[in-house]
């Protein structure tokens, strides 16, 4: 990626990862980026680094602008390794005496990850700076998602760096949203899934507080995928209707299956969902990746699962599936537990049980077929189908 211009003397200097395709768990089918911004100013300014691995790049872009001796700030908004793996190379090569800015949880977490000595300078809430014919403003964002995390707001430019909020993991040759296509808010959305989702009370207050206080935002810059700057209110729209967890009329069956019994179950039960006029699909764990599967469990109001009983356990893949939902807190949920099993049968028990913890609504009773469901049963999987989508009207 070679440094692009994106304001007047503001660039992206940041970097592809153009083959990552599994960010920690996190299936990445179109690689991500770590995106770093340099402003310059009486006082040039580096906005957050890049992954360790990337820093030569990194300093590269910097270098065909700039000599990177010339920063004079550094700042992290994230402590997270993708955007400060680089920084041991980045403060090497600008200058470790070089004042390096981040809140009160960075120091401590900055600390905690590096052993330098580093010039730091830990900012409060609302602190400001100013670098010359402009001035930075700091605005702490706690658990969106680190303790650390922060966002850097340029008050002449109204362009916020917003660290890992309204990102995407997505690696491209287009910058700004007026020239992507509308999968990147695919790519959005699956990012507020599978990152955010646990902190929407958090997000939908700080985005509310932020509506209030008529911060004027011109350009959203995101530490990953697309810049914001044709209409920086889409994302933060979609964030709005992400956080207050509004479904639609649509559920998710998810299943592992071991001699197709409990798959056969799944798509018995997908038929009779539509039939009560509800979208549904079926996802089999081990044919999705459950980012991607977490991805239509947002706006999706009811959440089935189905698993076989083995060894008088859940199937490991749905232990595994449910303990990522818990996590991330999926709210104002209808769900439902189904599966084959043959002489023991635990598994739809364990799975109302997880679905309880995690406060779903539970309108029907969980589903047993005891080995391969015939008519009759499939019957009843289709019934169980309805049931749900009834359910789902009614809510
Ligand atoms: Fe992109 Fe929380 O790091």
């Amino acid at each position: 990626m070679e440094p692009i211009k994106i304001a007047d003397n503001i660039y992206s200097v940041g970097v592809n990862d153009w083959n990552i395709r599994d960010f920690h768990g996190y299936s990445t089918h179109q690689g991500t980026s770590y995106n770093a911004f340099l402003i310059l100013d009486e006082k040039n300014v580096l906005v957050d680094t890049v992954k360790d691995g990337f820093p030569k790049e990194l300093l590269s872009n910097i270098a065909n602008i700039i000599d990177p001796k010339e920063i004079d700030i550094v700042i992290s908004n994230h402590t997270e390794m993708d955007h400060s793996g680089a920084l041991p190379h980045v403060m090497h090569r600008v200058g470790a005496d070089k004042p390096l800015y981040c809140s009160k949880m960075g120091l401590r977490n900055l600390q905690r990850h590096f052993s330098h000595d580093w010039n730091y300078h830990a900012v409060e809430n609302g602190e400001t700076l100013s670098i010359g014919k402009r001035t930075l403003t700091f605005m702490e964002t706690r658990m969106l998602h680190w303790p650390d995390s922060m966002f850097t707001y340029l008050n002449e430019d109204k362009i916020l760096f917003s660290s890992d909020a309204f990102g995407q993991h997505y690696a491209g040759n287009e910058v700004f949203d007026d020239e992507s296509q509308d999968a990147i808010m695919l790519h959005a959305k699956k990012y507020f899934a599978n990152i955010l989702m646990l902190y929407s009370k958090k997000t939908i207050k700080l985005i509310d507080k932020v509506v209030e206080s008529g911060l004027e935002i011109d350009m959203i810059c995101p530490d990953h995928g697309i810049i914001w700057r044709e209409d920086p209110s889409r994302i933060i729209n979609a964030y709005a209707r992400w956080c207050k967890a509004e479904p639609q009329k649509k559920a998710v069956v998810i299943y592992d299956t071991m001699w197709h019994s409990t798959e056969k179950m799944a798509y018995s039960v997908v038929a009779g969902l539509h039939d009560a006029g509800v979208e549904a699909r079926p996802f089999n764990i081990r044919k999705s990746d459950r980012s991607d599967i977490m991805t239509e469990v947002l706006d999706a109001k009811a959440v089935v699962v189905g698993s076989p009983t083995l060894n008088n356990q859940l199937f490991p893949s749905v232990a595994d599936m449910l303990t990522y939902m818990k996590g991330l807190k999926p709210q104002n949920k209808i769900g439902a537990a189904f599966g084959s099993y043959g002489w023991s049968g635990e598994a739809v028990k364990y799975i109302t049980r997880e679905l309880e913890e995690m406060k779903f609504d539970l309108p029907v009773a969980g589903l047993r077929v005891q080995y391969v469901p015939g008519e009759d049963a499939l019957e009843q999987c289709i019934d169980f189908g309805r049931e749900i989508g009834k359910a789902i009207a009614a809510a």
